[in-house]
């Protein structure tokens, strides 16, 4: 491969993984929801390394339509607050109200 082929390629790679998770609705004329805000800061920081920005999956699995898998907030909140397989918990970083605040961004904005 020619050198600036390489190079091209790596942009296109480093793009890709640091692309920002999906805005939370309202956003950009302040009506959005705080809490969805924080879960999306949450989201880029902690969570879009293994899940994807836009949640589609990568080294973690694909959390688009996880509500279905897990009818309950708190079932889900609760599996980010103590980890679960190979995936460690959340709750020495994070106070309950902003596991709480991430969990409803996946479910709600992802
Ligand atoms: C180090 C990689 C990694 C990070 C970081 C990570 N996860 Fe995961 N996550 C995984 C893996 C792997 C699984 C599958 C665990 C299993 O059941 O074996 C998983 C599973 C989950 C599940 C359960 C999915 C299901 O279908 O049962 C949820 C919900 C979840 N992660 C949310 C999050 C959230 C929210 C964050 C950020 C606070 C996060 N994860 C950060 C790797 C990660």
């Amino acid at each position: 491969m020619r050198p600036h082929r390489a190079l091209l390629l790596l942009l296109a790679v480093l793009g890709a993984s640091c692309a920002s998770p999906p805005p939370v609705p309202g956003a950009d004329d302040g009506s959005a929801d705080p809490a969805l805000v924080r879960g999306r800061e949450i989201w880029g920081k902690a969570c879009a390394s293994c899940h994807g920005s836009d949640g589609s999956g990568g080294r973690g699995p694909s959390l688009v339509s996880v509500e279905i898998r897990y009818p309950v907030l708190a079932d889900q909140v609760k599996v980010v607050t103590d980890g679960q397989g190979s995936m460690p918990g959340f709750s020495g970083r994070y106070d309950p109200e902003e596991l709480e605040a991430v969990v409803r961004y996946t479910r709600e904005v992802l």
